[in-house]
């Protein structure tokens, strides 16, 4: 006990360093006040597409770049992973005060290549996304009456083989009126440090930016008039911003001329809730829908699961007298099929370390799920910290690291009678089969991006930091979990093996059939959803439904264990004792209907993604998550039908 408490501090010190280290609690989820005439500055994130899914660099196409040079803004883990690269610009306003026709840059005429590169990304619809304060800027279009809202603005549209830019911005702030007592409020007393004391004392009214609306238009500019004009300076002549006409051409070898304007707007809307606007997209009474259709689901498996425990477990044993002798004999035929299969379904399954590996694979993954959604349910990780999801996914992929371990190990000596043997050898298959996955199927998509060019692409630099991750971090927690699980008294079986393996007879229905449809009933639950999730990974929308996304993953798992539970029983039945793998494969083949939703997505929502490259990375990426996804419900399937069968076959005292 000693060694294990001493254990738990290890991994509670871990935890306190990384939490520390990347913090879940990033700038931007504190508010920032500003004086009346404070400098605000835009940053830019990577262009996106959602027809290419490949992010690229800001910069990469000719737009301003700001005095002091292209800066990196401080960034986790996670962002770099989801192809966030955010910069400074040019874009600069002064708190609460209206100015118009702001010059801000003429670019050189245009190159041939430059030309080329903007023509292709206004073709493949890319799109600026600029942030204030952490805002990322909304723009509302008008469409048959309704408002839509979207994130960023695109870099130009075509017209008639005619290509125009968006080359002057209208940008309207939202801000709020400080009050003090309403901050103070709003933060808690811990974080009073981290605003400037001076700031907060004084009593001159400053703002809060709560909205960052952006309306993008294409004017053509007097390209002779702002010769001598600075940075900043006022164009000469108004400029009419009409976001529904478009007048700027790019030609080769012509300059582009940028300016923009700003106006104040005071508002009602809360720093806290400010987030709102961004949210208010979808109701929330398709989500309800959906797990009211899992809740469907479930109850009607748990029926046949009642029933089966009611009618074989403890009729068959207890009340066995009791039932008449006509209804006994039938029953004994149809449904007393497992007990003769009791000297053969704890046989060791054929190629048991895969299994382990996968199981010890699955609990890591589906533990980091579990763990992740709550704390984002909880509003640890808000949409305003850009990327903690991932980097938490990470963390906490790593420090379950120990428990993929131990029940790696633990099940690899219940199957193999409790030996010792080999016992390094699953713990370091378990470490390395996911992770080496996916660290095959992202490097061969990185070598993709690389070519492109694409800010998508994990630089080298992280590569490296993922790598020692995994093999500093995972890997050795992985191997003191195994230690424990070689430790821990492996789980006995309830009865024995016999040594000849008993005849199998003919089935009716095929069992990878049986196995296929089984992998239903998980998507029916999960389906609905899928699509909000989908379209937040792909489509750049914000999913924030975290407490309903747990509560689905919370039915996810019970319909796993039912189905897989249900179909263990029936293949007892006829006598099939090979139930280990088709445990696994009952609930884990959802993810064969979650890959085919997926290229179902592609299809007819994606529109085929625009050429091969763009589809190869969106099936690059499904295949991935539906590998994840795999292990994980196969997990949930296997343990508990193991479960079951050792419950089954203890309560049973057969001679
Ligand atoms: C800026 O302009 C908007 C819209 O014209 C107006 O509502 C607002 O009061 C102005 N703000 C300031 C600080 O003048």
């Amino acid at each position: 006990m000693g060694v294990f408490n001493q254990f738990r501090i290890w991994v509670l010190t871990i935890c306190l360093v990384f939490q520390s280290g990347y913090g879940f609690y990033l700038p931007g989820s504190y508010p920032h006040k500003y004086g009346v005439g404070d400098e605000l500055w835009v940053k830019v994130n990577s262009l996106t597409s959602i027809d290419t899914e490949m992010p690229f660099s800001y910069y990469s196409l000719p737009f301003c770049t700001p005095d002091g040079g292209i800066k990196d803004s401080a960034e986790n883990l996670g962002e770099l992973l989801m192809g966030d690269r955010i910069e400074n610009s040019p874009y600069r306003f002064n708190m609460y005060k209206n100015e118009t026709e702001i010059f801000l840059c003429k670019t050189d005429p245009l190159s041939a290549e430059k030309f080329n590169i903007l023509k292709d990304r206004i073709d493949e619809m890319y799109q600026v996304n600029l942030i204030l304060d952490n805002l990322p800027a909304i723009r509302y279009t008008k469409k048959e009456g309704f408002v839509l809202w979207w994130t960023g603005y695109p870099v130009g549209v075509k017209l008639q083989d005619v290509y125009y830019i968006f080359n002057h911005l209208k940008f309207n702030v939202l801000v709020h009126k400080y009050e003090e007592t309403n901050v103070a409020g709003v933060m808690g007393t811990g974080d009073a440090d981290m605003i400037p004391s001076g700031k907060m004392k004084s009593n001159v009214p400053g703002y809060m930016v709560v909205g960052f609306e952006v309306i993008p238009c294409s004017v053509t500019h007097n390209v002779d008039s702002v010769k001598n004009l600075q940075k900043y300076g006022k164009y000469p002549t108004a400029v009419k911003c009409d976001p529904n006409t478009v007048s700027m051409s790019i030609k080769e070898g012509q300059p582009i001329v940028f300016t923009y304007e700003v106006t104040f707007e005071e508002s009602d809307i809360k720093w806290p809730s400010r987030w709102d606007a961004y949210l208010k997209m979808e109701g929330s009474k398709v989500h309800w829908f959906s797990i009211l259709n899992s809740l469907m689901v479930i109850t009607f498996l748990a029926g046949i699961v009642l029933v089966i425990f009611l009618r074989t477990v403890r009729r068959d044993l207890t009340r066995y007298e009791e039932l008449d002798k006509e209804a006994q004999a039938q029953m004994n035929e149809e449904l007393s099929g497992w007990k003769l299969v009791v000297g053969d379904v704890f046989r060791a399954p054929t190629n048991p370390s895969l299994l382990c590996i996968m199981v010890g694979d699955g609990v890591q993954i589906l533990g980091m799920a579990v763990v992740t959604i709550l704390f984002a349910a909880l509003g640890f990780m808000s949409p305003a910290s850009r990327g903690t999801l991932v980097t938490g996914m990470l963390f906490f992929y790593m420090i379950l690291g120990i428990a993929a371990g131990y029940v790696a190990v633990r099940l690899w000596r219940t199957i193999g009678g409790g030996d010792h043997i080999g016992w390094v050898s699953v713990s370091w298959k378990a470490a390395c089969f996911f992770p080496g996955i996916a660290f095959l199927i992202l490097t061969t998509l990185n070598f993709l991006l690389w070519g492109s060019h694409s800010t998508g692409a994990i630089p080298l630099s992280l590569f490296v930091i993922l790598l020692l991750l995994w093999f500093c971090i995972s890997v050795p927690l992985t191997l003191v979990g195994g230690y424990f699980g070689a430790k821990a008294s492996p789980i006995e079986f309830p009865v024995r093996t016999n040594q000849i393996p008993r005849e199998i007879p003919a089935q009716k229905y095929p069992s990878w059939l049986l196995v296929l449809g089984a992998g239903t009933l998980p998507f029916g639950t999960l389906f609905i959803e899928l699509f909000f999730i989908m379209s937040s990974i792909w489509l750049g929308r914000v999913y924030y439904v975290f407490g309903f996304l747990f509560i689905v993953l919370m039915l996810l798992v019970v319909v796993c264990a039912e189905v897989s539970l249900v179909l263990t029983y029936m293949h007892l039945c006829v006598e099939d004792w090979k139930w280990w793998w088709k445990s696994f494969f009952a609930s884990g083949s959802v993810a064969i209907y979650i890959f085919l939703y997926s290229v179902n997505y592609l299809v007819f929502d994606l529109k085929s993604l625009s050429g091969p490259v763009s589809a190869t990375l969106y099936l690059g990426y499904s295949l991935f998550m539906v590998v994840a996804i795999m292990l994980a419900t196969g997990t949930v399937g296997f343990l508990s039908s193991f479960w079951f069968v050792h419950y089954l076959f203890s309560s049973v005292k057969l001679d």
